[in-house]
C-alpha cells in the first residue's frame, strides 16, 4: 500500500519502537493516530494522540469510533514480564497474554471493518524472534508472540479477500526500554527496523525479517527441538 496517503493507527506510540514507526510514517506523509494508555504522552509532532489500551475492548472500540478513516492498523503495543511458565506468577502470563495476543486480536477486529470501509489496507503485527525461539527464561513472552504468529498467518487468510492485507515483523533486541538490560552490540537500532516495517508494509510482505537474529531462528525452525538439559 502507499503510505503518503494512509491513514495509520500505531498502538503504543508513546515510545520505543511505535514512536519510531509513528514519526516515520509522518515523515512519508501519513495521518497518524498514536495510540496510547496515557494519550498525553504521545510527543511525536504530527502525530494525532488516541486513547487507546489495547487490554481494554471498550478503549478500542472508542479508538475505532475515533480513528474513522483508519486504513493501517500496526498493533505495537507489548510488554515482557520475565514470568517462566512453571515457576512464574500466572496472573503475569496471562497479562502478557492479554497484551501480546488478545490486544491484537481485539484491535484487528475492530479496526478490519473501518479498513474495509476505506476501500482495504493493511494491519502489521509486531513480533519477534522468540515468536520461533523459545528459550525457558521467556517462556510466557515467547508463547504470546507465537500465538501472534499463527494470529497473523490466519488473519492473513481470513481478511485477503476484504482488501486487508496482513504483515508480521520478527525481530530480536532493539534499542528500547524493553531490552534495556541486554547488552548494546546485541541490539538493532528501532528506526532501522522501523524503516524496513514500512518497506514491508509498501511492498506487500507477509513475513518480515528485520535482522540476523530473525533470520537465523527462522531457518532454523526445521532443526530438532534442544534435548533436556542435566
Ligand atoms: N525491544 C525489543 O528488543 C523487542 C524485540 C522484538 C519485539 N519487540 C516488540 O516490539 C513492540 C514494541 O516494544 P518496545 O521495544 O517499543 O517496548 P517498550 O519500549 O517497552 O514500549 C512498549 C510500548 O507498548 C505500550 N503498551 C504496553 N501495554 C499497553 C497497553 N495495554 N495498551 C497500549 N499500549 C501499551 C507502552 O505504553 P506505556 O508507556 O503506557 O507503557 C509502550 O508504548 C512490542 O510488541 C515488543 O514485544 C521488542
Amino acid at each position: 500500500m502507499e503510505l503518503r496517503n494512509a491513514v495509520a493507527v500505531v498502538t503504543g506510540a508513546n515510545r520505543g519502537f511505535g514512536r519510531h514507526l509513528a514519526a516515520q510514517l509522518v515523515e512519508r506523509g501519513a495521518k497518524v493516530y498514536g495510540g496510547a494508555r496515557r494519550p498525553e504522552t504521545v510527543d511525536v509532532p504530527g502525530v494525532i494522540p488516541l486513547r487507546l489500551d489495547v487490554t481494554d475492548e471498550a478503549s478500542i472500540r472508542e479508538a475505532a469510533r475515533v480513528a474513522s478513516d483508519a486504513t493501517l492498523l500496526i498493533n505495537n503495543a507489548g510488554i515482557s514480564t520475565g514470568a517462566t511458565l512453571t515457576g512464574g506468577d500466572v496472573a503475569e502470563v496471562r497479562r502478557e497474554m492479554e497484551t501480546n495476543f488478545f490486544g491484537p486480536l481485539a484491535a484487528t477486529r475492530a479496526f478490519a471493518p473501518v479498513i474495509e470501509g476505506n476501500g482495504g489496507g493493511a494491519v502489521l503485527n509486531v513480533l519477534s524472534a522468540l515468536s520461533w525461539f523459545h528459550p525457558a527464561g521467556l517462556g510466557s513472552y515467547a508463547a504470546s508472540k507465537a500465538a501472534t504468529w499463527a494470529l497473523s498467518d490466519a488473519t492473513r487468510e481470513e481478511l485477503a479477500p476484504r482488501g486487508i492485507t496482513v504483515s508480521a515483523l520478527h525481530v530480536g533486541y532493539m534499542d528500547t526500554d524493553m531490552a534495556a538490560g541486554v547488552p548494546a552490540d546485541q541490539k538493532v537500532a528501532a528506526a532501522d527496523v522501523a524503516a524496513q516495517a514500512l518497506y514491508g508494509i509498501e511492498t506487500g510482505l507477509p513475513e518480515i525479517l528485520a535482522d540476523e537474529t530473525s533470520r537465523y531462528v527462522k531457518q532454523s525452525l526445521s532443526a530438532a527441538p534442544q534435548p533436556n538439559a542435566d
